[in-house]
């Protein structure tokens, strides 16, 4: 494993990017039946079934949907025994991400340059090979039990992967477009462990950082720094528990999880009042904050392009910086345990996170936890 030593501030040059993400390829999520959440997927987020993997198409050990809306993509899978390990990672952890799989140009390279960095390997380079042509994979570990697959697939033209066969579903998107950033959830004293690994290992730099004084309620209060690579395009925030008079957001998370893992996946869209009228349409439930949040906005943000009354009606949050402003609206968990959830975004010029939107979002994140007990 990865050292832990101070964190590495230097910055990083062109030359040091030397994992050359591209993208979010997909996030594959382990479930206990994926025929649901495929359906969840298709008529609450208006993604697109795309490819199936199952008994069908000569995979024996579990079912996978793969879904995609503008350039994400989700996996659900779902085993069909007791012996797989999908089995048991579902009895552990509930649904939740196991894999957060990045798109590189050498899926060889990228195990080499980041095992001997320090990563713990999951699976050493491979091919898969089928009609479609030859999809090389390798993959590590990262925080909790979740991993980075690195993706290669230029030589390869199917729908997925192998085993995967083309599925073809009408779908009414809600504007989802690309992956934005995906936080994750750790220990109290461990985010620098995180953030020393994206930097040391992954060739991450430090964007920001908050901490127990601008994210603090009466009750909770977490840290968390973001990891961007190279390129900008890839962020993954990482928290931690802060000290807190009462259980925080986090706790209440790593106590249902049972170990470190993905916490919310934040998806883009070019228009949010558009996307999230129909998620609430389409029965997804979303986090609101008090009225008297709307009532100071417009002294707090100043001119917004949006009319304040239909952003109050649907409850999205409005934040400002130097750089302009971004729109955000948190989904409720999206299965039964307290933990994964969505973040719907919209920046218009805003590079940030929604910093002045942390008092009043956790305010109405503990009234949750209070309804279900866990505060
Ligand atoms: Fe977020």
């Amino acid at each position: 494993m990865v050292q832990v030593d101070a964190p590495d501030t230097r910055p990083i040059t062109e030359e040091g990017d030397f994992l050359q993400i591209r993208a979010v390829d997909h996030i594959h999520i382990y479930v206990g039946n994926a025929k649901q959440a495929m359906y969840y997927w298709w008529k609450g987020f208006g993604f697109k079934p795309v490819a199936y993997s199952g008994l069908e198409t000569g995979n024996r050990d579990f079912a996978s949907y793969v879904l995609e809306s503008g350039k994400t993509r989700i996996i659900v899978s779902a085993p069909y025994g007791p012996s797989s390990p999908l089995a048991s990672h579902h009895m552990v952890h509930g649904d939740g991400v196991k894999v957060i799989a990045l798109e590189v140009g050498d899926a060889e390279q990228a195990f080499e340059v980041t095992t001997s960095r320090g990563a713990e390997a999951a699976w050493a380079p491979r091919e898969e090979e089928d009609d479609f042509g030859v999809l090389r994979t390798s993959a590590i570990h990262t925080y909790g039990e979740v991993l980075h697959v690195f993706v290669d697939r230029s030589d390869y033209s199917g729908p997925f992967g192998p085993t995967y066969q083309p599925l073809d579903f009408e779908a009414e998107s809600v504007g989802i477009a690309s992956i934005d950033h995906i936080v994750g959830n750790v220990q109290l004293g461990k985010m620098d462990y995180w953030v020393n690994f994206y930097h040391q290992v992954m060739g991450f730099r430090q964007l920001l950082h908050f901490d127990d004084k601008d994210i603090s309620t009466e009750y909770s209060a977490l840290m968390s720094k973001v990891m961007e690579n190279g390129n900008g395009r890839i962020k993954f925030p990482i928290n931690e528990p802060a000290e807190g008079k009462r259980k925080s957001q986090i706790e209440e998370y790593l106590d249902f999880y049972m170990t470190p893992g993905a916490q919310h996946i934040a998806i883009t869209t070019g228009d949010i009042l558009d996307t999230v009228q129909k998620l609430q349409a389409n029965g997804i439930e979303f986090l609101r904050v008090p009225d008297e949040y709307y009532e100071v906005l417009p002294d707090r943000v100043g001119e917004i392009q949006e009319s304040i009354d239909a952003i109050n009606e649907l409850g999205i949050l409005v934040d400002r910086d130097d750089e302009g402003y971004l729109l955000q609206i948190f989904s409720k968990p999206i299965q039964d345990r307290p933990t994964s959830f969505i973040e719907i975004i919209q920046r218009r010029g805003s590079r940030g996170f929604g910093k002045g939107n942390f008092q009043a979002l956790f305010e109405s994140l503990e009234l949750e936890q209070q309804r279900r007990g866990n505060l």
